[in-house]
């Protein structure tokens, strides 16, 4: 029987620790590819994450306020797309083994990556191009993701046991974990660069939308102009991005992505503190200990998630 997603994710995982990181060829089998071949350009756009810290959501609101000038609100992209087809990421497009032609791209052009910073391809920091990290806190992230990855056991198959699931995590091993190793390469990145990295976090973000929309558009040099602020522009993009917009959405309702998974499975709860219903008070104490342990001394923090 073929190992499922699950198993393969959390289980036995099958994992490659290259240079620090657990990099699953199995899944994403164009990680090197893209290292050795994605030619990044000045005006390019990169958006960072670790799997299930609001990708979904930064892809869509960025893709937005980068092209308003392109779309209205009618007539927009993803009303029938799903974020991830519009920004897509760097590993799925050198997974074939080909290498895909993305000269001919609009201008400028928006890229999604899983790797952590010390492992992007050398001409995104070469090119100076923009990256934007947006990270979530671990509990939340873990929670997600076990959900996510569960949703593809089959239906008569029971969850993986949380404590299992829990012990990789923890222990560093996740996609393209360590977590807190991911989160800090960026974190260093944006404080030595702050003006072509910008680190957001996804209870920043939920807390206060609009206020970090502008944030968004300042730092992508296309900040929301006087006539755009006094008809809303920005408070229509928060609202037309939003888990419960994207979630009315037919395409999120029934459509796969590129990779065959079912697009609802990107949208669950979309909150922060979620992982209050699902993670027994021994494992929230030791993911904060370690968090802790391994950001506070950087000065990184996670407030109001418990
Ligand atoms: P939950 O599982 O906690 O609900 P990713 O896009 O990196 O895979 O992350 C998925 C997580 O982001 C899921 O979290 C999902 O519900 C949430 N999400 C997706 N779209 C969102 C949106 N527009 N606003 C807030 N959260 C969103």
């Amino acid at each position: 029987k073929p190992l499922s997603i699950v198993e393969k994710g959390w289980k036995t995982f099958h994992p490659t620790q290259y240079q620090g990181f657990w990099i699953h060829l199995e899944f994403f089998p164009g990680v090197l590819a893209c290292r050795e071949h994605f030619k990044a350009c000045k005006d390019d756009i990169i958006l960072n994450t670790t799997p299930k810290s609001g990708t979904t959501w930064l892809k869509a609101l960025t893709f937005t306020i980068t092209n308003r000038a392109r779309h209205d609100f009618h007539n927009h992209p993803l009303l029938a797309t799903n974020p991830h087809a519009l920004v897509p990421f760097l590993e799925d497009l050198y997974s074939d083994g080909k290498i895909p032609n993305l000269t001919n791209l609009p201008s400028p052009r928006l890229f999604s990556s899983h790797l952590p910073y010390q492992l992007l391809p050398t001409s995104i920091i070469e090119s100076n191009c923009r990256i934007i990290y947006l990270c979530r806190n671990p509990k939340d992230t873990f929670v997600s993701m076990w959900c996510f990855l569960n949703n593809f056991l089959p239906e008569d198959e029971p969850p993986v046991p949380m404590e299992e699931a829990f012990e990789l995590f923890h222990g560093g091993i996740s996609i393209f974990g360590p977590f807190w190793e991911h989160f800090l390469g960026y974190w260093k990145a944006s404080l030595e660069r702050p003006e072509r990295v910008l680190f957001m976090k996804y209870e920043e973000l939920k807390e206060d939308p609009t206020f970090h929309l502008r944030r968004l558009a300042e730092f992508l040099g296309c900040p929301f102009s006087i006539e755009e602020e006094s008809e809303g522009l920005v408070e229509k993009i928060e609202r037309f991005c939003s888990f419960e917009s994207l979630t009315s959405l037919e395409v999120n309702k029934s459509g796969k992505t590129n990779r065959g998974y079912p697009n609802k499975n990107f949208f669950r709860r979309g909150i922060v503190g979620d992982w209050k219903n699902h993670l027994p008070a021994e494992m929230s104490e030791k993911l904060d200990q370690l968090s802790q342990q391994k950001l506070e001394a950087f000065g990184l923090t996670f407030k109001d998630v418990g």
